[in-house]
């Protein structure tokens, strides 16, 4: 079989070596089922404009379907990329005559675009159904923890003390910004390049209002230029996971040391731990380093997209080509990482008990001592905070005869004459008090810490309903397209095709 792309203007054939370094295939496996979706529009609408006969419409969707059935491997992978294999065994298949006809009015460079645009919004949807899942078992522990004590930590150091659901939930806040920037990066991926050609367009009267509503596109990038050049989209998306890997990263470092015996916070499950091939002892938290470590493959594949993308004249380069595989490789290790983290906090096993007895460690109390000394005796904030530091050097929680003699020391007179107990200092001290004191919005106190779950779950809800109508809208595109492709083949197999 002769090369359909090479044999009118080139003459000799690439070398294995530099076929291996040209072509795409082995990450077009991505854009298989994709190609098809675009190739079957492109072709619906090239004869509903009058551009090809039916003849050759009904030809071509019946080779795609054969296609589709016998799968990528069919198709010669000596070819550069999976749309010119494609056509290639579409050729095959139905006869020159009528195959050849296909690519009318198009360039692989909108049909690339419009391919990775269709896979990637899939992948997103899944991710951000992935990271609610991951916020919902967020807040299902925090609403089983939400007097749970716990040192809360600041430069890692014990700092004062909260709850383990308060912990989560802030990690839950995390996974809701996440959630918000996906469905924003897909707000910009969902636009379909489709007609633009190689740049100029083309002078064949497509419609391409047509083709991107039969994908399931919500708009046209209008400019023909723009919509080939521009990888932007993969930026933001990769962006976008960036932060979610690094929001993850966060959860799986303390997941790490509170794992460890110094801290006994929680166990994983043996499901998410390792062993030693020396060391019979060890459980090790294998999975929560992966997730940290794939940290690093995700922010190297988004600095990938920047440099790729950097200093690019307009509009198609080759160069583009190598910025796919990096968007695939950030998507799948991003969802990857948030399904782990989900099954690892689901199933992790949280020794409250070494968490409260390690609250007050280091004394948290403190600034709870202080602001009591600022609102019973009416000293300044900065002054109390010199008072309990005073006191902070010594062992043990500071007695009411402690703090009027350091009292003394500083202001020349003590606190108990300005109203100050022993049962307010006994108060201050006591972390179960600290935490309920702190009722203000956001804060530890477990009322609060309940109203805080309530409406994250409430606002989870309203996201899954956003999401269910973005996958349903695409879906019902999707069912245009095959209800038409039936209208000409006959062929209603179409609920098979999966999406993407
Ligand atoms: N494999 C190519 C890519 O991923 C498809 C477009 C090729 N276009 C071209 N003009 N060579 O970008």
């Amino acid at each position: 079989m002769s090369d359909i792309l090479r044999r009118g203007r080139l003459s000799s054939t690439p070398d294995e070596d530099m076929i291996g370094f040209t072509s795409s295939m082995s990450a077009d496996k991505w854009i298989f089922e994709a190609d098809i979706l675009v190739d079957m529009a492109h072709t619906v609408m090239l004869h509903e404009q009058g551009i090809i006969k039916e003849k050759d419409c009904t030809g071509i969707l019946k080779g795609l379907f054969t296609i589709r059935e016998e799968g990528i491997e069919r198709l010669d992978h000596s070819y550069e990329d999976i749309h010119i294999s494609l056509e290639s065994r579409l050729i095959d298949i139905v006869g020159e005559d009528t195959g050849g006809r296909m690519h009318s009015g198009r360039s692989r460079n909108d049909e690339v675009a419009t391919c990775i645009r269709i896979r990637l919004r899939d992948e997103l949807l899944a991710l951000a159904e992935e990271l609610l899942e991951l916020r919902t078992t967020l807040l299902e522990k925090a609403s089983g923890n939400t007097e749970t004590l716990m040192p809360g930590f600041t430069h890692l150091q014990h700092a004062q003390p909260t709850t383990f659901a308060h912990h989560l939930v802030a990690h839950s806040n995390a996974i809701g910004r996440d959630i918000e920037r996906v469905i924003a990066a897909f707000s910009r991926v969902n636009r379909c390049p489709l007609g633009s050609a190689a740049f100029a367009s083309t002078g064949f009267g497509l419609d391409r209002n047509r083709t991107a509503s039969l994908l399931g596109f919500d708009s046209l990038l209008g400019n023909s230029m723009d919509a080939v050049s521009t990888r932007d989209f993969l930026i933001e998306s990769a962006s976008a996971m960036g932060n979610i890997m690094v929001n993850l990263s966060r959860m799986a470092e303390e997941i790490i040391i509170w794992s460890s015996p110094e801290f006994s916070f929680i166990e994983l499950d043996d499901m998410y731990a390792s062993t030693s091939s020396i060391m019979p002892q060890k459980k090790n938290p294998d999975s929560a380093e992966l997730v940290r470590g794939k940290t690093g493959t995700v922010i190297g594949a988004l600095m990938a997209l920047l440099s790729l993308c950097k200093a690019l004249p307009l509009s198609y380069n080759r160069d583009l080509q190598e910025a796919t595989p990096n968007m695939w490789r950030a998507v799948e290790t991003t969802r990857s990482a948030v399904r782990i983290t989900r099954g690892m906090i689901a199933s992790m096993k949280v020794d409250t008990a070494s968490m409260a007895e390690k609250s007050v460690i280091g004394f948290t109390t403190a600034t709870e001592l202080a602001d009591t000394l600022v609102r019973v005796a009416g000293i300044p904030f900065r002054t109390a905070h010199q008072i309990v530091g005073v006191l902070a050097r010594e062992s043990g929680n500071p007695t009411l005869a402690r703090i009027d003699a350091v009292a003394c020391s500083i202001l020349g007179e003590g606190l108990s004459s300005r109203g100050l107990t022993d049962a307010m200092v006994k108060e201050a001290l006591d972390p179960v008090m600290n935490i309920s004191k702190r009722a203000i919005t956001g804060g530890p106190a477990p009322d609060e810490v309940r109203r805080a779950i309530k409406m994250q779950r409430e606002e989870a809800g309203r996201v899954q309903e956003i999401l269910e109508d973005m996958n349903s809208k695409i879906e019902e595109s999707l069912k245009q397209l095959f209800i038409e492709v039936e209208e000409y083949t006959g062929n209603t197999t179409y609920p098979q095709v999966t999406r993407g």
